[in-house]
């Protein structure tokens, strides 16, 4: 496979993450991780930290772009001329999914998503649960990378 795009907020990144970006880039020329502007919500971290994190936990991999992006995946996959890969935990993801990638193949006609099964030992983590969890003080280091969990315990004690 020539080039593909994961797209997400990653707030912040999780090992499940990490995972996908492995095994996607294993498997392709170029892979561009996308990290979503989005002006609606109030993520725990600015984009600019959320990509200091994932650049920190691919930092091996030689194929692996970070970029922020703004507006329709859609546009961005075919400014990229990239497949878009999402990660497929269970069948809630999988409702979830399904209609986006319609919706961005009725929006560009071309544009197609792969669905990877996250792996089962990840199928459980999400960005929201690494921030409740440390919002009680839990421990998150073995669900997020170092720089992630870190940043994590910074943010949530400041708070
Ligand atoms: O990690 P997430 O929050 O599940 O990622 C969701 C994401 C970023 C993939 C999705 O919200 C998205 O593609 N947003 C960009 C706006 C867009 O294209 N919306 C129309 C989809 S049909």
């Amino acid at each position: 496979m020539k080039k593909a795009i994961y797209p997400g907020t990653f707030d912040p990144i999780t090992n499940g993450h990490v995972d996908l970006i492995k095994r996607t880039a294993a498997i392709t020329d170029e892979l561009i991780v996308g990290v979503l502007v989005n002006k609606n919500k109030k993520p725990m971290f600015t984009e600019d930290e959320r990509v200091e994190m994932i650049k920190d936990a691919v930092k091996d991999l030689e194929n692996v772009r970070v970029i922020t992006f703004e507006g329709l995946l859609a546009d961005l996959a075919k400014q990229e001329d990239a497949v878009v890969i999402r990660g497929l935990r269970n069948a809630g993801d999988f409702e979830y999914e399904l209609p986006m990638a319609q919706g961005n193949c009725v929006l560009e006609p071309g544009v197609e998503t792969l669905f990877i099964a996250a792996a089962p030992e990840w199928a459980f983590l999400s960005s929201s649960m690494v921030r409740e969890i440390a919002s009680f003080g839990g421990d998150i280091s073995k669900l997020v990378p170092e720089k992630a969990a870190q940043m994590v315990k910074d943010r949530t004690n400041n708070c």
